[in-house]
């Protein structure tokens, strides 16, 4: 049956609308009270997960920011090596392919063409070189598609349709995907205690009401986007996993108010940046109470005193204090080392869809990019 918009203004709207109910329908099934369900990842995922000594995710563009949030996960909670790429370039640099690795494409559409050549290329490697234990598992948005064949397990991500250009809660759900099978992968590695599984867990299932709570600031951001409408630039800044996050709220502005910006890990400001930094380029930065805060807030004050205009989005902890040039805006309250990305990834969402709205641009099928790119 057709999508419909309901009170909707555009599917993109709706879409981030829709990412507290595909949170839930993406982990129902795959988790109890307390576990991820192995099996989620098919029958296989057992033995085949056993013999992965390391991780490499290829995909293009949001889904390549889904992949890196991962490999802060992967290397950082269960110490298992992970490396990502951007699948037209993975393909053509003749890379160095190991044995036991676990070839992970991400793609909302499964039918991304550098994706999949990406995909077969390891395949075809492996069989060259007769490595063994080379796994494949594509998360993907749909369950009959190019790389869900190609490959030898499959995770569908259950965001429903979406039919916006740019990603939204197809992203989000990829990120509850990459959660899980970070979990599972500590599991059958025994780099994660059942204590710290059934904390993530629980931080799971109060995801669809953190993001609800992060979409109650609707408001407040649709008065900051008028700011940003008479900008050519912007800058978005974080650190650790809000670093993916920042490159993905700097590409969702792009591609859908066609206003340049750029993202930058904080502490890269002084190599460059900074150098950019006055009163007509609005500087985006996360700011979640972590062990960075510190080391963001000082970075903060060095953009503050080259004049530019700071908005930062906050978890209720961080204690940024609001004046002249900085905005502050608390949009998340006690979120966790996963569901911090996640969550603070809403709030720059709903600013790329309100900045584009005041622009007046074509917020569903921007100019110039498509849905799924099928071909090179
Ligand atoms: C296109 C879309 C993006 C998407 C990318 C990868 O560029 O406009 O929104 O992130 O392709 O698509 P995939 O279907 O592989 O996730």
């Amino acid at each position: 049956a057709a999508v419909e918009l309901g009170n909707h203004r555009h599917f993109m709207h709706k879409e981030i609308f829709d990412q507290p109910q595909a949170v839930i329908d993406t982990l129902q099934g795959r988790i109890t009270d307390k576990e991820v369900i192995t099996e989620a990842f098919g029958f296989q995922a057992a033995e085949l997960f056993d013999q992965i000594k390391q991780v490499q995710i290829v995909a293009c563009g949001t889904s390549y920011h889904a992949g890196l949030v991962a490999k802060y996960w992967l290397e950082d909670i269960i110490r298992l090596p992970c490396q990502v790429e951007v699948a037209s370039e993975y393909r053509y640099r003749n890379p160095v392919l190991q044995d036991h690795t676990l070839v992970v494409s991400l793609s909302q559409s499964g039918e991304t063409a550098d994706t999949l050549a990406a995909l077969q290329l390891i395949k075809q490697r492996a069989q060259q070189l007769d490595f063994k234990h080379i796994a494949s598992l594509c998360i993907c948005n749909v369950a009959e598609s190019s790389l869900t064949r190609e490959s030898d397990m499959t995770f569908l991500t259950h965001a429903g349709p979406e039919i916006g250009v740019a990603s939204t809660k197809a992203f989000t759900t990829q990120l509850v995907a990459l959660a899980l099978l970070m979990m599972v992968l500590g599991k059958r590695h025994k780099t994660l205690s059942v204590k710290r599984e059934a904390a993530i867990v629980a931080g799971l299932k109060k995801l669809p009401g953190l993001i609800q709570n992060a979409l109650t600031h609707e408001a407040a951001i649709q008065q900051l986007a008028n700011s940003f409408a008479d900008k050519h630039n912007a800058l978005f800044l974080g650190r650790g996993t809000m670093y993916p996050i920042a490159l993905e709220g700097a590409l969702k502005l792009k591609e859908i108010s066609y206003i340049h910006a750029e993202a930058y890990p904080a502490g890269e400001l002084k190599h460059g940046p900074l150098a950019l930094v006055d009163e007509m380029i609005p500087v985006v930065a996360i700011a979640p109470h972590d062990d960075l805060l510190e080391k963001l807030k000082s970075n903060l004050q060095e953009v503050n005193a080259r004049g530019g205009q700071m908005i930062v989005f906050e978890d209720e902890a961080s204690n940024i204090q609001s004046d002249g040039s900085f905005k502050v805006l608390k949009t998340t309250s006690n979120v966790g080392r996963i569901t911090a990305p996640i969550t603070f990834n809403i709030p720059l969402q709903l600013l790329a869809y309100h900045v584009a709205l005041i622009r007046g641009t074509d917020v569903d099928q921007p100019r110039n990019l498509a849905k799924s790119v099928t071909v090179e």
